[in-house]
């Protein structure tokens, strides 16, 4: 498998927005667990009814869920992937180790940021409906008001774990369970840490 990259980070730090830009410049697959969620959610699946309400919450999806459905989505070992929102948890890190990366080449990418400046972005984020493109109300806004630049669509909305009450407890989470997935990867030599709070066009 050539080298693929997993991105670390808290709610708003950016991992979708790299993700993107990454996947469209240099071949990777994006994969990224809360996107194959939403479809689910999206498709009225059983599995997306049955996790919609989790992720309304802000609460994590378990993970025998979220890593089958990562498992569904990958090809030939030729591909490269980011993955994008998983692992969450050590447990989920070594899941991942175990069933799709086996030993194979890969490094971990935090993407390190001050809280106050996560919210910030969060409350301004919108997300296009159609094409997935996502934007910021105040950093980074389509050219034309609400209308997607990629693919013209006038259905931009909110995520509704986007609501403040809802990013609070995202952001708990994500302190809680952080600390031992960086030490597992740091502890493999497979960290690199990134300051997240610069311009995206700096990060790239
Ligand atoms: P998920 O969709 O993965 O959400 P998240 O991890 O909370 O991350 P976000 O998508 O909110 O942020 P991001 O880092 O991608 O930032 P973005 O690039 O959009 O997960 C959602 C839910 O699904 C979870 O709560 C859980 O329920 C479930 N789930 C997912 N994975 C799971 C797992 N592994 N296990 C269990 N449950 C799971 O950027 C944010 C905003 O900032 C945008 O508006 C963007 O335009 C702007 N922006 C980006 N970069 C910059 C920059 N450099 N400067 C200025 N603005 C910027
Ligand atoms: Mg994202």
């Amino acid at each position: 498998m050539a080298q693929s990259l997993v991105f670390l980070g808290a709610p708003g730090s950016g991992k979708g927005t790299q993700s993107k830009l990454l996947s469209e410049e240099h071949g990777f697959k994006h994969l990224s667990t809360g996107d194959l969620l939403r479809e689910e959610i999206q498709k009225k699946s059983p599995l997306g009814q049955r996790v919609d309400d989790i992720m309304k919450q802000g609460k994590l999806v378990d993970d025998a869920t979220v890593i089958d459905l990562l498992a569904d989505r990958f090809q030939g070992k030729n591909q490269k992937y980011i993955i994008d929102g998983f692992p969450r948890n050590e447990d989920q890190a070594k899941l991942l180790d175990e069933r799709l990366f086996k030993g194979k080449g890969y490094a971990a990418v935090f993407f390190n940021m001050e809280t106050e400046e996560l919210v910030d972005r969060l409350s301004g984020r919108i997300t296009c409906r159609q094409c997935g493109a996502v934007y910021n109300l105040k950093t980074m806004p389509p050219a034309k008001t609400g209308v997607c630049d990629k693919c013209s669509s006038q259905d931009l909305y909110q995520r509704n774990d986007d609501k403040a009450e809802v990013v609070s407890e995202r952001l708990k989470i994500y302190e809680e369970n952080i600390r031992p997935v960086l030490r597992y990867y740091q502890n493999k030599g497979l960290l690199t840490i990134i300051d997240a709070g610069q311009e995206t066009s700096t990060l790239r």
